[in-house]
């Protein structure tokens, strides 16, 4: 196929929608996957059902996006702020990752996957963070789509740990305070080295960022869909898609 071509639809697609231009895509996908719960409330399931139904959605869209040719893919997995959850639903969420991870690694390295985490690791139980290192060491070779999970992440935290890392830069003169400027922020984040997000999705209708990312989507295209998580499919992913690529994207410029 030629970057020319429109990428046609798949056979579960009904929408002229489904259709975009591959030459146009985000380099960088970042996803707040958020209604797990009212998927599930909705069904008369219990929430963490809504949970697993999630972990399916994550296997369909990383192979999607892996298979389209995106760069980097971000998922916010479990905020900083979703410890105030009841407990047996933080239990199951723990070990859902657990699970992804262990089950995902083949898929991962087939799909020749590159793998990372990003938000405080040291805080997760450490079964999980166990998985989290044994899949960055399977992946450490792999070279194709990033994929990045956002773990016990908030951006007002990260931004916190990247002040303090600066100021010990300082501290033992390795940097002078005037040579404080982005690339030096950006680089002391903890997506150091990613580009930043082209195309922010959230699922289930909020139009908040809630802490995602706060740095790195200052220029972010933002998409919405009333769909929770587990209904989010490759069609879904393909509308937005197709949307990113007629916004016209002026970074404070005028229109070209
Ligand atoms: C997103 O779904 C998953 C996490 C935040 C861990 P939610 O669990 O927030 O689902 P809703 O928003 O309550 O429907
Ligand atoms: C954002 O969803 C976090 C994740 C998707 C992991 P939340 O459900 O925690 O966000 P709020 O509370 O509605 O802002
Ligand atoms: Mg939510």
């Amino acid at each position: 196929m030629t970057r020319s071509q429109t990428i046609q639809k798949t056979s579960n697609m009904d929408s002229p929608l489904g259709e975009f231009d591959p030459s146009r895509l985000p380099a960088h996908i970042a996803i707040i996957m958020d209604g797990n719960g009212r998927w599930a409330k909705l069904k008369g399931l219990p929430r963490v059902e809504g949970h697993a139904q999630g972990m399916q959605t994550v296997r369909t869209i990383v192979e999607e996006c892996s298979r389209i040719g995106i760069h980097q893919l971000t998922l916010f997995c479990f905020s900083s702020e979703n410890w105030k959850r009841p407990q047996p639903e933080l239990d199951f969420l723990m070990q859902l990752l657990e699970c992804y991870l262990v089950q995902e690694r083949p898929l991962l390295l087939e799909k020749n996957i590159r793998f990372s985490t990003i938000g405080r690791k040291e805080m997760l139980p450490s079964s999980v963070q166990h998985e989290i290192d044994e899949t960055i060491r399977v992946c450490r070779d792999n070279t194709g789509m990033g994929l990045c999970l956002a773990i016990n992440y908030g951006g007002r935290q990260e931004i916190v740990d990247a002040v303090q890392k600066i100021a010990s830069l300082i501290k033992d003169g390795s940097i002078s305070v005037n040579s404080i400027d982005e690339s030096v922020i950006s680089s002391s984040l903890n997506t150091n080295g990613m580009p930043d997000p082209d195309l922010l999705i959230r699922t289930a209708g909020e139009m908040r960022v809630s802490n995602f990312l706060l740095w790195q989507i200052s220029y972010a295209e933002i998409w919405v869909t009333e769909k929770p998580w587990p209904d989010f499919d490759i069609a879904t992913l393909h509308a937005s898609l197709s949307d990113y690529s007629k916004r016209e994207r002026r970074f404070g410029g005028l229109k070209s």
